[in-house]
């Protein structure tokens, strides 16, 4: 399939035919021959060519006479279709994925929530932005963190990324991961390195029905147990115990691919909720966000709880940007969101690795509060790797945002972000909520990638504060006794 640009210029030649002298002659040069031919076969070909008249033949390869005959105001009014062709499918184009196709965020460690320093001035983009990220890493005192792996479910892939037969590495939780699909359309995950020589099995390797074959030697690992049920070259009673890798304990849920996580090794403890919306196809896929922040894993949900910071943080209207030190500009203060929040754990003890946060959302324009702009939210926190948020607004209806979170290393976390829509909310809409999330999460972002993580925080006695800690206290459920600790000798200090 050409590209739209080799159409456009497939079509300009040929509207400039016509203000050439081929025009008149396409069929005496390209018509009759073809018939004769068709009629004569190819012996006649030179008997055609030489039937053709000497003027016309004088016209085509002779320069002045065709520059002559050239109609030039023809070749203007080509381009001119051309270009207005061109530009209305860039139009087209440009107008349905605005309005219809799902948004896109991405945000990488370094791209937003690090303010630039004094003295970086000789560097380009990319060493400054790596620098910089080394350097409040480095700087930044680690503190007394608690454990870096909390026990739950966390997001390896995204569904839509692993079609049948692909396999793909991923690397999270300190581990390297081969996920791949196998020809039935079930997702595995086995630990990355084959026993036999340690190649990586998701770099070029191939999968084979319900296995992930090795690229290095052709070892067949099956997805279900991982262990070894083929080796080209030794017969399968040869094949020992040892021949196996480990396989992860995955499930995949409302477009993730999810895996479980318990340092002591126990079975899943709950899983994660289906979205009944999302299983029966009645909400529509409106987009995705995804970024990566430089904190510790449990600063991202105590935010739900932090119902102090709302106000400060994301008080200021999502116009005014995402640098904390100019959101409170005063141009943008005729409008500003009010926030209304409270966090609690799941009272039912089945359900205690859920947490709860109501949060009220207002439009407040020139002081006056506007119902209809109004949105309601409640966010489940559902263990420390993945929150249901469902909003419901007076306007458009219902829908949901899926966020899971990942640590890619001890102070590395992936937050991913999905929006799901009910038919009638329009995608625009749909991708402006998502847009305007991650705004906020920007916001947020700017404040993780700076702050440390302090143990003993200096509470006062407030309802908000209080709220904190109960939310750390709730969290501390996902720690056990071996679950990793940081080790602070061994600290990357390069990034
Ligand atoms: C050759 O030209 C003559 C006269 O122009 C025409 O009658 C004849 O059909 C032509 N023959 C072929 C094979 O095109
Ligand atoms: C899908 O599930 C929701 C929630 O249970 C329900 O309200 C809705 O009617 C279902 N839609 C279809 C098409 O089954």
């Amino acid at each position: 399939m050409p590209s739209t640009t080799g159409l456009i210029v497939i079509l300009f030649f040929v509207l400039c035919l016509g203000a050439t002298p081929l025009d008149s002659y396409i069929l005496e040069l390209v018509v009759e021959p073809m018939y004769e031919i068709s009629k004569n076969g190819f012996s006649s070909l030179s008997h055609v060519f030489s039937n053709l008249s000497s003027t016309k033949w004088l016209v085509i390869f002779n320069p002045t006479a065709f520059l002559v005959s050239i109609r030039w105001e023809k070749i203007f009014n080509a381009g001119i279709w051309t270009l207005a062709i061109y530009f209305s499918i860039k139009a087209i184009r440009f107008l349905k994925s605005f309005f219809f196709d799902p948004i896109n965020r991405v945000r990488l460690l370094g791209d937003v929530g690090y303010v630039e320093e004094l003295g970086s001035g000789n560097l380009d983009g990319c060493q400054k932005k790596a620098a910089l990220v080394a350097a409040v890493m480095k700087r930044r005192k680690t503190g007394d963190v608690p454990p870096v792996y909390p026990n739950g479910w966390f997001s390896l892939l995204e569904s839509r990324d692993l079609k049948c037969g692909d396999a793909r590495s991923v690397s999270c939780l300190g581990k390297n991961i081969a996920v791949f699909r196998a020809e039935d359309g079930r997702a595995h995950a086995l630990h990355a390195y084959c026993p036999h020589m340690g190649a990586n099995l998701a770099v070029g390797g191939v999968v084979k029905k319900n296995c992930l074959e090795c690229p290095f030697h052709g070892w067949q690992f099956r997805g279900d147990d991982g262990k070894c049920v083929h080796v080209p070259y030794c017969e399968d009673k040869h094949i020992t115990e040892q021949a196996k890798v480990e396989s992860y304990c995955i499930l995949e849920r409302n477009g993730f691919i999810m895996m479980w996580h318990h340092a002591e090794g126990c079975d899943p403890l709950w899983e994660p909720p289906i979205i009944e919306e999302l299983e029966n196809k009645s909400w529509r896929y409106g987009g995705r966000s995804e970024h990566i922040i430089n904190a510790h894993i449990e600063e991202i949900p105590e935010n739900g709880a932090d119902v102090a910071h709302l106000g400060q943080v994301h008080g200021p209207i999502m116009t005014a940007g995402i640098d904390l030190a100019r959101t409170q500009n005063k141009w943008w203060s005729f409008t500003r969101h009010d926030w209304a929040g409270c966090w609690n754990q799941n009272p039912d003890p089945e359900l205690k690795h859920v947490g709860i946060l109501d949060l009220h959302h207002k439009l407040i324009l020139f002081g006056k509060h506007f119902p209809v702009l109004d949105l309601k939210v409640q966010a489940q926190q559902i263990g420390p790797g993945l929150v249901h948020l469902m909003f419901d607004s007076p306007m458009f209806g219902k829908g949901a945002y899926i966020q899971t979170l990942t640590p890619i290393e001890p102070l590395v976390q992936r937050v991913v972000h999905h929006i799901y829509v009910n038919n009638f909310f329009p995608t625009i809409v749909a991708k402006f909520f998502l847009f305007a999330e991650a705004l906020m999460v920007e916001r947020d972002i700017m404040i993780w990638n700076n702050k440390q993580y302090i143990s003993k925080p200096l509470f006062l006695k407030s309802k908000e504060d209080s709220l904190i800690g109960r939310h750390r206290r709730w969290y501390s459920q996902f720690y056990s006794e071996h679950s990793p600790r940081l080790d602070t000798s061994s600290v990357k200090m390069d990034w």
